[in-house]
């Protein structure tokens, strides 16, 4: 995360007495990653963040890979995964690799039981319907739909939803997610030709301190095992805190589209990147401007990476058939291309509505056991002539 920000109380210089009120010293906690050498931040608590009461048996949450390898264009119903009442119980994993985990998720409840920490992997979480509160010992973020909320490894969070309708789809990425290198400058700051800016962010705020004793659960997920811990002090009992490492949102509705005269290719459209996949946002835009341009997408060969796209809302031009919450899987291998019909039809046409999102990972996605539930079985075959 290249900004810094910093909310609450904290010492003027870092490492030094810090007090409370009562002449007890806060308890200074660095949170780092990449060992030393990357972003980090400096955080404030009332307690010690180690006050371990009991550890519970671990349960495993492991994706159950059902189609390990294929050559098959896919389509996935991503509605079709059946709401939950737990968030943790939503979450359905369908496409995965070593990289990345793809989850959707239809949780009806708050989380107010417990808290929840993603201890190896950035989680990316769009909200593609709900709305509602991400909670984090760093402050809150108002969410709704279209918001991407990066939560960093090792965040502490809660998401409390306005109405048990929410429809989430999540990616876990095993490497940092970042915006894209080549629009930041050399001090990381978001270039003139970026899609977006820093004033697009949404930051945490309204950072609450709970200075409260007792048994909170926070369920720590490492090795696709959740650990139930019993901690003895509120996680979020920050009373400041500084630095590059902390959870932030993006709306895709603040992405600004780069059109050209000529089709412009997938690179235009990313939000994202990791050291093992990209992710794009395809929004609402005019589209190409030459008088002969074809506005719908050439035939493409992958050749050596997969291709997911999540349809979010609007008419999607080089698709026949597209429900909201579809996701597509066109891997690396062979070619794909619009469906027929489509090409001929974008002919003349000035805008999309489209929005959807898409993730290119660098290595293949296999398939979970609930992918297959939700399976489009005979996807492949809808490129013939009808
Ligand atoms: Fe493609």
């Amino acid at each position: 995360m290249p900004i810094y920000h910093t909310l609450g109380k904290i010492p003027a210089k870092r490492h030094t007495v810090f007090r409370k009120p009562d002449g007890g010293l806060y308890a200074e906690e660095l949170v780092s990653t990449h060992g030393f050498s990357s972003t980090y931040s400096l955080v404030y608590h009332c307690h010690p963040p180690t006050l371990v009461k009991q550890i519970s048996e671990p349960y495993a949450v492991q994706p159950k890979v059902a189609r390990e390898k294929h050559l098959k264009h896919t389509s996935l119903k991503g509605f079709n995964i059946a709401p939950a009442d737990d968030f943790l119980d939503s979450r359905k994993p369908v496409l995965v690799n070593n990289d990345l985990h793809i989850s959707l998720a239809a949780p009806r409840h708050s989380m107010t039981g417990y808290f929840y920490k993603n201890s190896q992997a950035d989680e990316i979480v769009f909200v593609h319907e709900g709305s509602g509160v991400l909670k984090t010992g760093y402050g809150q973020i108002r969410f709704e739909y279209g918001d991407y909320l990066l939560i960093p490894r090792g965040v502490i969070y809660q998401l409390h939803f306005d109405t048990p309708d929410n429809r989430l789809f999540i990616v876990e990425s095993f490497s940092p997610v970042r915006t894209p290198k080549r629009y930041r400058n050399e001090h990381g700051q978001l270039m003139e030709h970026a899609p977006f800016c820093e004033r697009d962010m949404k930051l945490p705020r309204d950072l609450e301190t709970h200075d409260e004793q007792g048994d909170f659960k926070i369920v720590i997920k490492k090795e696709g095992l959740m650990y139930p811990y019993t901690y003895g002090t509120h996680p979020f009992d920050f009373v400041g805190w500084d630095g590059y490492h902390f959870p932030w949102g993006f709306s895709i509705h603040n992405f600004e589209p780069i059109t050209g005269r000529l089709h412009q290719p997938p690179p235009v459209h990313q939000t994202f990147e990791t050291d093992h996949f990209v992710l794009c946002s395809f929004c609402p835009r005019m589209y190409d401007y030459h008088p002969q341009s074809i506005p719908a997408p050439y035939n493409h060969s992958n050749v050596d990476s997969d291709e997911v796209l999540y349809y979010v809302d609007g008419d999607f031009m080089s698709r026949k058939s597209v429900e909201r919450g579809q996701i597509t899987l066109h891997p690396g291998g062979i070619p794909h291309g619009p469906h027929p019909g489509t090409v001929e039809k974008s002919i003349g046409q000035t805008k999309t509505d489209e929005l959807a999102v898409m993730i290119d990972p660098f290595r293949p996605l296999m398939l979970t056991e609930e992918a297959l539930e939700i399976e489009d079985r005979d996807y492949y075959k809808s490129w013939q002539i009808d």
